[in-house]
């Protein structure tokens, strides 16, 4: 009889997802694995739904957006009944392992099953956030940033013909890499990134010196950036793993008028949204899914398990997951000279 390998993705969709199943399907069928998804992460090993996978089902999906598998922000470990189902159905649907293909919530319930109760349980990171430890990229995020360039360019021609400063709220959660990449990639004036307060002389006195010089001017901001003088709300709504939802913020909106209000130009914000995480995978995140989605398997074929398959260089490798879980992977000082040369 075959071994069997259940695969589920977790969190919140992004391009490369259905690569890296796809990954998974061919490295293990040539193994002699079979294949069964879960449906809508945790959800679907809690609730035992499932579907079949094979070589036949996933031959093209490498240039598909989202996931076949679909997703949910479930956390098992919420109710103590859902931790229990999910061991229970581990054993009733015959496991040998789990690939848990997700971002820091996702692989921080695997971890723990790996951990607690000795789960044959392995990650493939993604994230379009790019925010995980001990992975130098994850996929989604390449997608997600050139969705993001090419609206700010197109926010760049609209600006310039009617002489306005153009506001560009991208996501990213609490990193700033995807404001960062986008900011340096479509020539942007000014970053707002979460990881450096706001010093709003320093972005108007900047803001307004570019637009001097070409009657237009370009900001991009991060959705979790912070302003000094912003009061925190205690009733804001957070998700299973206690993250604020953070689209409700609006901070496009309110780096908008703040601006306009300090420099008496006319500004006009745009948020990306979710816009970002759909649609066909770029070719990085395309053969990066598939490279760790072939790694988990083989992780799993050297009993390698409570390992993530990792891109270290060049090079995919496994690593404990929890050096991935820990702490968020942010922008570091690191970056902040490059920052100051280009905005
Ligand atoms: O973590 C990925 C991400 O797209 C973040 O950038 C964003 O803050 C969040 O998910 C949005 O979550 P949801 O799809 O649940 O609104």
């Amino acid at each position: 009889m075959k071994k069997r390998i259940g695969i589920l993705t977790g969190g919140g969709d992004c391009p490369g997802l259905n690569p890296a199943i796809r990954g998974c399907v061919y490295a293990g069928e040539r193994l002699g694995y079979e294949f069964v998804g879960f449906l809508d992460g945790w959800k679907g090993i809690i609730e035992g739904n499932t579907v079949f996978l094979n070589k036949d089902k996933v031959e093209y999906i490498i240039m598909q957006g989202a996931t076949i598998l679909g997703t949910s922000r479930t956390n098992p470990f919420k109710k103590e009944e859902h931790v229990q189902k999910v061991l229970e159905n581990f054993k009733k649907f015959d496991l040998h392992a789990l690939i848990a293909i997700g971002g820091e919530d996702t692989l921080g319930v695997a971890t723990k099953l790996y951990e607690k109760y000795k789960l044959n349980v392995v990650g493939v990171p993604k994230t379009m956030d790019n925010d995980l430890n001990a992975t130098d990229y994850t996929f989604g995020f390449d997608t997600a940033v050139t969705r993001a360039m090419d609206a700010a360019n197109a926010l760049i021609d609209t600006g310039r013909s009617h002489r306005r400063i153009m506001v560009f709220e991208v996501m990213g959660r609490h990193a700033g890499w995807v404001a960062l990449f986008t900011a340096i990639a479509s020539a942007a004036d000014y970053v707002c990134l979460p990881e450096r307060k706001i010093d709003g002389a320093d972005m108007v006195s900047k803001i307004k010196k570019a637009y001097e010089r070409k009657k237009f001017a370009m900001v991009v901001v991060s959705e979790a950036v912070e302003i000094a003088e912003e009061e925190k709300d205690p009733l804001q709504e957070v998700d299973q793993f206690g993250h604020v939802i953070l689209k409700e913020r609006g901070m496009g909106e309110k780096i908008a008028k703040y601006i306009e209000s300090k420099t008496g130009i006319e500004t006009r914000f745009a948020v990306i949204g979710h816009m970002q995480r759909g649609g066909q995978p770029t070719l990085f995140d395309r053969i990066l899914g598939t490279r760790v989605g072939i790694k988990a398997v083989e992780l799993i074929n050297s009993g390698d398990f409570g390992k993530m398959a990792a891109l270290v260089g060049n090079k995919v490798i496994g690593v404990p997951l929890k050096d991935a879980t820990g702490e968020l992977k942010v922008v570091g000082k690191d970056w902040f000279d490059l920052i100051d040369i280009l905005f």
